[in-house]
């Protein structure tokens, strides 16, 4: 069983229930080599801290320890008592052209030696092999995977997802092997892509089997043990790896790091804070296989750890943007990503805490910063003027800077500002939103960001309407504008700011039937802006200071759910779970029945019965398809419950 608690692009921080112990993920196996342990398992539990290690069954199988692993168990054998998984020899299939096992046989055998986790024999799809030879093996992986299922008893079971770089095998085996009774998902047949540095490859291989598989399921990355890939993998949403490199490189001499790999002989100082390279002056671990292999393994820990900090305080991204500066094919994977910014899109949370940092032109091509465009196109509505002015990026929040420009400008010609800024086009009274206002960017710009910039502007405002937008360049275009757009604009900003927000947030549409009445605000003392919304007397909305958001009171939902078809905002929850979420209790994702599909973790939404009546107001933690998923931790955090009408109440 899986539950997550933080969450960044894909990457979640979670706990996986073993029957010896629990692990938190994203997290590192190291491989034991049972014949060569270079590092031992008690090590590997007492000085790193390993929550679970993984072994493989093939080689114990088939080695002299056979019958003392039958006999003890494989956690007696190693000398570990956390979690252990076994692999099943898919990979030396791969390295020696064939294995001398079954897939029955090997399950069986990982379940005599009481695994943990145990892996079902995959068979291992090569980048190069053509459609035909990887349709085949994906239907050979996916009848092994059903064998495996029904021979594994109460043994947690790893399916595997093959398909080399045939993206919809990849898609159908990942959907295939998720439907069945199995614990945790492998993504196979990547090391010829890791060993090669082909991370643009891998990139899709990733997506193209997380489009397909259970998002409630942990997912293993086979083989991936070089902390270089740690940021991107978890980032697209891998909560496993295991690693064998860190004894491999020892044994030639290398040292990993965050950044790539050196030769130990080549260093006189490895710049490294691990126990070792502090206790340890360099000529001596460089000929010392134990030491490499420990720095090594410190180095893979820590970089786990580096991204488990990452994910909690949501800036996973700027993490993978910076690391991929340490190799240039790295790089290219980074801008593969964009092109997957739909499905990227669905996964990420709206706001997170702290700044949005550039890093470099690919930080443009964001999920959430397409997001913000994308609604922008799809739910903003432009207010009529004769024209647009159009100003220049600056300095953030865009409205506190450019007020006195406003001002004068409005005064004697009418038209709509709008910022055009690195992450596209900002309409001034938007400018609160997350990030808009909550980014670093720098003073100056390199070439790439501005023809982004461009090309985000020029796809806004073809749709925006105003016959010409201008560019603002100081006070000498303050006579075009009055030419161009004679009259003048009184624009109350708490209230265009208030509509556009709901719009933005909610839906075309939202701000119409949330503001309908007699509104008025209460404005913070502190910042002199908007906090509660008021229409009519019922308190509708609050404005988040932190990301320009709103949170929505049960009266802003009723009027949503009366404005707005299902399944528009709705969370539909189980008739059985009803009475509680109305007292305010949380919506947990094993009573979701159905989800709107546009919703987005961090989301104001509404929690429905089966028959449409509103039940709560709630933050949804989890997507659609997560919520559908799930069958542990909670969809949606309750902001307040909402009691029966009283016509529904029984007589
Ligand atoms: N280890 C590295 N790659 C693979 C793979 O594709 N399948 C299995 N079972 N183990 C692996
Ligand atoms: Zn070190």
């Amino acid at each position: 069983m899986f539950e997550f608690r933080e969450r960044d692009g894909l990457a979640r921080i979670g706990t996986m229930e073993t029957r010896h112990g629990r692990v938190t993920t994203p997290a590192l196996l190291p491989v034991v080599n049972p014949n060569r342990p270079i590092i031992p398992p008690t090590d590997l539990a007492n000085r790193f801290h390993a929550e679970i290690l993984i072994t493989n069954a093939y080689i114990l199988g088939r080695g002299p320890h056979r019958d003392s692993v039958l006999r003890q168990g494989v956690h007696e054998f190693l000398g570990f008592s956390g979690a252990v998984m076994t692999d099943s020899g898919a990979f030396q299939s791969h390295v020696y052209g064939d294995v001398n096992v079954t897939n029955a046989e090997v399950i069986d055998f990982q379940k005599r030696i009481g695994a943990d986790l145990g892996t079902m024999l995959d068979v291992f799809s090569e980048p190069s092999h053509d459609r035909a030879r990887a349709t085949k093996d994906v239907d050979e992986t996916i009848r092994r995977a059903r064998e495996a299922d029904s021979l594994r008893e109460d043994m947690a079971l790893v399916g595997a997802v093959q398909g080399g770089l045939h993206t919809d095998l990849r898609e159908r085996c990942a959907q295939e092997v998720s439907t069945l009774g199995v614990s945790v998902c492998a993504i196979g047949g990547v090391v010829p892509l890791l060993e090669s540095y082909r991370f643009q490859d891998l990139v899709r291989v990733i997506i193209a089997s997380k489009k397909g598989l259970d998002p409630s399921k942990p997912v293993h990355l086979f083989g991936a043990g070089h902390p270089l890939v740690f940021p991107l993998a978890a980032l697209l949403g891998c909560d496993l790896f295991d690693s064998a490199s860190y004894a491999k490189y020892a044994r030639d001499g290398r040292m990993l790091f965050s950044d790539g790999t050196r030769h130990a002989a080549e260093l006189r100082e490895s710049g490294c804070p691990c126990p070792v390279c502090s206790d340890h002056p360099m000529k001596d671990i460089s000929q010392n296989e134990t030491l490499l292999a420990e720095h090594n393994l410190h180095v893979c820990f820590a970089a786990i750890r580096e991204v488990r900090r990452a994910i909690a305080h949501g800036d996973l991204w700027e993490l993978v943007e910076r690391r991929a500066r340490a190799h240039p094919a790295l790089l290219v994977s980074l801008r593969e990503l964009r092109l997957h910014n739909e499905f990227l899109e669905e996964f990420e949370p709206v706001d997170r805490r702290g700044a949005l940092y550039y890093v470099g032109p690919e930080t443009a091509h964001r999920p959430i910063l397409h997001r913000f465009r994308h609604r922008l196109l799809e739910r903003y509505q432009s207010p009529p003027a004769k024209g647009l002015l159009v100003l220049p990026e600056h300095r953030r929040p865009f409205m506190e800077g450019y007020a006195p420009v406003l001002a004068r400008v409005m005064a004697s010609a009418d038209v709509h500002a709008v910022v055009k800024s690195i992450w596209g086009p900002v309409p001034v009274e938007l400018d609160q939103v997350w990030p808009m206002a909550q980014s670093v960017v720098p003073d100056s710009l390199e070439l790439e960001s501005l023809e982004a910039a461009d090309v985000f502007f020029r796809e806004w405002a073809a749709g925006a309407g105003y016959p010409f937008g201008l560019l603002w360049e100081g006070d000498s275009s303050l006579e075009e504008l009055r030419a161009r757009a004679p009259g003048n604009r009184t624009v109350d900003w708490n209230a265009s700011r208030v509509r556009a927000t709901a719009d933005y947030q909610f839906g075309r549409g939202a701000a119409e039937a949330l503001l309908r009445g007699t509104i008025s605000y209460v404005i913070s003392k502190n910042t002199g802006k908007v906090r509660n919304v008021v229409v009519d007397g019922d308190h509708v909305l609050s404005l988040r200071a932190e990301d320009g958001l709103f949170t929505l009171k049960a009266a802003g939902a009723q009027r949503l759910h009366g404005a707005f078809q299902a399944p528009r905002l709705r969370v539909v929850i189980e008739s059985d779970a009803v009475p509680f979420v109305r007292e305010g209790k949380n919506v947990f994702a094993k009573f979701v029945r159905e989800a709107d599909p546009e919703l987005r973790p961090g989301d104001e939404s509404l929690v429905v019965s089966p028959d449409d009546e509103l039940c709560a107001v709630a933050q949804s933690s989890m997507n659609r398809r997560e919520m559908l998923a799930f069958k542990r931790g909670v969809a949606a955090h309750v902001r307040e419950g909402v009691p029966p009408l009283p016509s529904a109440l029984p007589h």
